[in-house]
């Protein structure tokens, strides 16, 4: 049977897209009725590489091929490897029109010396949009702007708790009509339609990561050695974690590189150099989060190797404060 996706209520009797061939039955009806509705104009994506975002522009590029007008922007605050991924993934597996944006300098520029978290935020949200806007002005004929909005935060907006927009604070011209294929979808529908469309599991089944990226793990102002510390060490975690079984189990986990430093020794010297911390949560809504409890002997090969391979580090931590009284991320 074939809902309306036009409105902004989940149908009662619309089932759980839990199998292949409901996904495949959602993938089918949404082509058709995208195509329907975009006809022959262009279509517009921030494409941030993360689950919902990867989603709608593998939908809209079955449906529409190169009318999608994917924009990634590199901020600098992306996890290793991730920026390379997005382009491999979808400018060169799935042929899309992909405009990458290499804007680290920007951000980083603009962050250095800011210490206050929220002023942070405040400067990678607002940067993003002007970096988008700037790539929208540059393109013709957008009739359309994708979103990859879910049914959560159509819940949660509606309960006052958040904007659901990702790409809100557009100026007046640049507010295209919106399309948005999953939004009455929870996330596991989302994860399924994403596998059925032939993304990497990696990205698919992604742990959540916050809008200002690696900017909230990299505390006070962030400098770029200490941004590369942190994007070195998480990425050992996260290969360690994938290795060894935890990374499919574990909710949410991360390294965070603070803004102090302490006394080591290092080729028979002193050193004064940052410590990692380990953060490894497990949660449901994001609410509330215990501590995973990390075999020792993995705690231990983790440390030896961030110690040994990233720069400028001498102390390796595991946050063991469960939320509340601490929060998941330490800014
Ligand atoms: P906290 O730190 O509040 O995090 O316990 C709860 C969840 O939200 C994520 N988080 C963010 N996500 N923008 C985001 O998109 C943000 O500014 C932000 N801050 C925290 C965090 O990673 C965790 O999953």
């Amino acid at each position: 049977m074939a809902y309306d996706y036009m409105t902004n209520v989940r149908p009662a009797d619309m089932a759980r897209i839990n199998t292949p061939a409901l996904a495949e039955a959602f993938i089918e009806e949404q082509v058709a009725s995208l195509r329907e509705q975009i006809g022959d104009k262009k279509v517009l994506l921030a494409l941030s590489g993360g689950v919902d975002s990867s989603v709608v522009a593998a939908l809209l590029i079955k449906a529409v091929g190169k009318q999608l007008v994917c924009v990634h922007v590199n901020h600098g605050l992306l996890r290793k490897g991730e920026p390379e991924q997005v382009v491999r993934v979808f400018r060169d597996e799935m042929n899309a029109n992909l405009v990458y944006v290499d804007a680290v300098d920007r951000f980083l520029d603009k962050l250095a010396g800011v210490d206050d978290p929220e002023e942070k935020r405040h400067i990678i949200g607002g940067e993003f949009i002007r970096v988008f806007e700037e790539e929208a002005r540059k393109q013709e004929g957008i009739a359309f702007l994708a979103q990859g909005t879910i049914y959560p935060d159509i819940l949660e907006s509606e309960k006052g708790v958040k904007a659901h927009h990702n790409v809100g604070g557009l100026p007046e011209d640049l507010r295209f009509e919106l399309v948005e294929p999953v939004k009455l979808l929870y996330k596991d529908e989302v994860r399924m339609v994403g596998k059925m469309l032939g993304l990497p599991d990696n990205m698919v089944y992604r742990q959540p990561f916050p809008g200002p990226g690696l900017g909230v793990r990299c505390t006070g102002a962030i400098t770029r050695d200490r941004l590369e510390a942190l994007r070195e060490s998480d990425a050992i975690l996260r290969e360690e974690f994938d290795k060894n079984g935890l990374a499919g189990k574990v909710w949410q986990y991360f390294t965070v590189v603070p803004d102090y430093r302490s006394t080591g020794i290092r080729d028979n010297k002193r050193s004064w150099e940052w410590p990692v911390i380990i953060r490894a949560v497990n949660s449901v809504d994001a609410t509330s989060a215990s501590i995973e409890e990390i075999p020792y002997a993995l705690l231990n090969h983790i440390t030896a190797r961030i110690l040994n391979e990233v720069k400028g580090v001498n102390r390796v931590l595991y946050d063991l404060s469960p939320k509340p009284v601490a929060t998941i991320e330490w800014e």
